[in-house]
């Protein structure tokens, strides 16, 4: 794709909560990173580590907030994202993301906002946190205000966060009709062709995550509580050792019994990572008893060995130099920065606000 198409002017933004979870395993990567990383190149990219969004939850002990958003630059980096092609922020160090929340708010019904499902539902299954508060309740609102900022079109994520990406429409909708825009003529030239009628805030759209089937080691979806999982840390010998002792299609008891891959977990991770001609191999394999499933196990390890070591080959670089992780999201805090300034301008016009 050239860099003047149309698509190339496009903006993606997506974030990601410092949990304190600890490492991410195969599922988390499959789930949101590995498709950040293909969207990067298509369109002009902003992913972010969300630590104010962390906070709106887990304000009380905040003693591993800057270290958990230090893991998820590191595992951005990892991954694949690259601060050439992408920009790359912690949320908190762009300071329009506090400043549009509050003028947003202003415009934010609250039945809007208890509205969202997960509020009531986190209110009512979140034990042990005090989340009664005025941040809490505003999680969507700066949520939209992330995803405003940018004046993102696409907006990659779960099906989790579908109900946010809605509520920014709203949100985005409200404020046009309240605060139409009267660009200057450098302004709409800023814009460019593709966003006419100009809008301010124009809304954007899911881009849903594809959530192939990804089971862990005993057949259930990868899941850190279950103890299934295959960690993008794991190394080669690890990784063969795990998928050694996967359940299979449970039919298949002795060597010369013929299996069925469409039940068997370990075929399901030949879906995801492994090449056509060896899923094929390994069907053919697997229904004609041509092959033991060791083997079988062997080929799926190869593959997603293949998909680790390069993963964690950037690991090691920024581990072992964390000046480069520094380095880069300072870079990234000026980018975002600026692009947020001039949505910030075109806002501040806009709503009538003193220059
Ligand atoms: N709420 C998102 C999550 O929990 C994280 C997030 C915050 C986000 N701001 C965002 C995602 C803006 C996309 C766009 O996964
Ligand atoms: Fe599963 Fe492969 Fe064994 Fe068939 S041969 S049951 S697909 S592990």
């Amino acid at each position: 794709m050239s860099i003047d198409s149309p698509e190339a002017r496009k903006r993606v933004l997506s974030g990601m909560r410092p949990t304190g979870e600890g490492r991410l395993h195969l599922g988390n990567y499959m789930g949101a990173l590995h498709n950040w990383v293909q969207l990067q190149h298509r369109y002009e990219s902003y992913f972010f580590v969300a630590d104010l969004h962390a906070l709106t939850s887990d304000y009380a002990d905040t003693s591993q907030l800057r270290q958990n958003t230090f893991d998820v630059a590191l595992d951005f980096l990892s991954a694949g994202l690259d601060p050439q092609t992408c920009t790359i922020f912690v949320q908190s160090q762009v300071k329009p993301h506090f400043e549009l929340p509050q003028l947003l708010g202003m415009i934010t019904p609250l039945g809007w906002l208890e509205r969202v499902p997960t509020y009531k539902e986190q209110l009512e299954n979140i034990k042990g946190k005090d989340l009664t508060t005025y941040g809490f309740l505003g999680y969507p609102l700066m949520m939209a205000s992330d995803i405003l900022l940018y004046q993102a079109h696409f907006v990659p994520v779960g099906q989790d966060q579908v109900a946010h990406v809605e509520f920014t429409r709203e949100i985005a909708r409200r404020f046009n009709s309240f605060y139409p825009f009267n660009p200057t003529a450098s302004q709409a030239a800023l814009r460019g062709p593709d966003l006419l009628p100009i809008e301010v805030l124009p809304e954007p759209q899911v881009l849903l995550t594809p959530s192939p089937k990804l089971p862990g080691t005993d057949g259930r979806k990868m899941s850190k509580s279950y103890g299934n999982t295959i960690l993008l840390t794991d190394s080669e010998p690890v990784v063969r050792q795990k998928l050694k002792t996967m359940v299979t299609d449970p039919a298949r008891i002795r060597r010369s019994d013929p299996g069925d891959p469409e039940v068997c977990p370990v075929f399901d991770l030949h879906k995801v990572f492994s090449s056509v001609e060896t899923q094929e191999r390994a069907r053919e394999g697997c229904t004609t008893a041509g092959i033991g499933c060791i083997e079988c196990k062997s080929w799926v390890a190869d593959a997603v060995v293949a998909e680790l070591v390069p993963i964690q080959e950037r690991r090691n670089k920024y581990e072992s130099n964390p000046s480069l992780v520094t380095d880069i999201l300072e870079e990234g805090k000026l980018r975002a920065t600026s692009r947020a300034e001039q949505t910030m301008r075109e806002v501040r016009a806009a709503v009538g606000l003193s220059e």
